[in-house]
């Protein structure tokens, strides 16, 4: 079995399977290059971190907020708002796209970067959402943008802090700390000391500061176990603090970042220790917290995802042998050209497990030598016409495409 087989990914007689049909049909019937997710993955992902916080005691409530960023496709949203999720949106269109799709104002949480006060005004505008604010410096704008529409009820409102350490899987995906591992001064969070001034100066505007919230990074692995356990008890030390300060918090959120397998030999981040872990220091702190939260993006979606291409040729040039795509990866699966580091499984449709393998670099068709789906794969040689199935496109793949060379950005179906 190939490491990648799953609920949406299967072989059968050397050829690809997506939710059991044929990857080739799909992409006859569809066309190239298309985007294909699975219902059935997305809600094993979720079970399965349903289950790693079974354990909760009655009384701490656990929200798992989907990261929409990830993915706001409609039906996928739909589907997840069915089972319970809340939202973690990031900008007004992202809090207009979840009301969209039925999610209640109550279950959405703004985290902006950036914000101005016409964005927050937007965001006022639904009463229920919980404002996560970013910068000390962004009350003043809330505070307007409240004046502004006369907003008469509380508004709920949370902090956003940098607990001083991060964890990416690269540095543009590290997202707390002083600086990324390139050196890059690091744009989110309140800053350690004035976590609990930010709290004071939200109250004494008569907000409703309700929860503490930090996220590391994205695309944890096992290695960044010991970082995303210290940054637990950093977050439970700083919610001390702030009930010594006066504050009782509702809810304590952790974000997302643990990541899924991208790579055959990378060793996955243990998100049921994980769990353990934040539940344990939680319920023992004697701090009455109510509820905690989780912000996962790709663990949910990014394996319920693939891109399917056609091969148009094989093009030798200086020994290389390329597999040129009728897709280009800014228009489709943008990572690999935006990070370095991005690795996505190339298979192909049609022999999946032939054992006679080539060294294969999969291009597409933009005017960019770094559009590059794989560099040198090893990998069943593919022929004119074939199908090839990019994995792992479910997360940052569709909502990073752009219309670079005014290629359009794929259809997407959910199977
Ligand atoms: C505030 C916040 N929460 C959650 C996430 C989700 O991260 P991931 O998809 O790695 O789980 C992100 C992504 O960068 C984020 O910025």
């Amino acid at each position: 079995m190939n490491w990648w087989e799953g609920e949406l990914l299967k072989v059968k007689g050397n050829r690809l399977l997506l939710e059991n049909q044929p990857a080739e049909t799909i992409a006859k019937k569809y066309g190239t290059p298309l985007y294909v997710y699975s219902r059935k993955q997305i809600l094993r992902n979720f079970q399965a971190l349903k289950e790693a916080f079974a354990s909760a005691k009655p009384g701490l409530e656990v929200r798992i907020a989907y990261a929409m960023k990830a993915n706001p496709h409609r039906g996928i949203l739909k589907l997840l708002l069915k089972e319970g999720c809340w939202v973690d949106a990031v900008s007004p269109a992202e809090i207009e796209t979840a009301i969209n799709s039925g999610f209640p104002e109550n279950r959405i949480m703004f985290t902006g970067t950036s914000i101005s006060q016409e964005d927050f005004e937007q965001v006022l505008r639904q009463t229920g959402v919980t404002v996560n604010i970013d910068a000390y410096e962004q009350i003043d704008l809330l505070f307007a943008a409240r004046k502004r529409l006369r907003v008469k009820g509380p508004v709920r409102v949370s902090v956003r802090w940098n607990p001083g350490l991060g964890r990416g899987f690269c540095s543009k995906t590290t997202t707390a700390g002083e600086r990324s591992s390139d050196g890059t001064p690091i744009k989110f969070g309140v800053d350690d000391s004035r976590v609990v001034e930010t709290f004071k100066k939200l109250k004494q505007l008569s907000f409703r500061p309700v929860g503490l919230h930090q996220h590391l990074g994205s695309g944890w692995t096992e290695e960044d176990f010991p970082v995303a356990i210290k940054a637990v008890d950093r977050m439970i030390k700083k919610a001390r603090e702030l009930k010594r300060a006066g504050f009782d918090l509702e809810f304590l959120d952790f974000g997302g970042g643990f990541g899924p397998k991208y790579k055959a030999d990378q060793r996955l981040f243990p998100v049921p220790e994980y769990a353990a872990y934040i539940l344990d220091k939680v319920e023992n702190s004697k701090l009455g917290i109510k509820a905690i939260v989780v912000e996962p993006g790709k663990y949910l979606v990014a394996e319920a995802g693939v891109l399917l291409v056609k091969v148009e040729y094989l093009k030798k040039s200086y020994g290389n042998l390329f597999a040129c795509v009728n897709a280009g990866t800014y228009n489709t699966v943008p990572r690999p050209a935006i990070y370095e580091e991005a690795y996505h499984e190339i298979v192909n449709a049609s022999c999946v497990n032939t054992r006679q393998k080539a060294k294969i670099t999969v291009v597409g068709h933009l005017c960019e030598t770094g559009d590059v789906f794989g560099v040198e794969r090893l990998m069943p040689c593919p022929k004119r016409g074939q199908i090839l199935a990019v994995l792992m496109a479910g997360a940052y793949c569709r909502t990073m495409a752009s219309n670079f060379n005014l290629r359009k950005i794929p259809k997407e179906i959910l199977l």
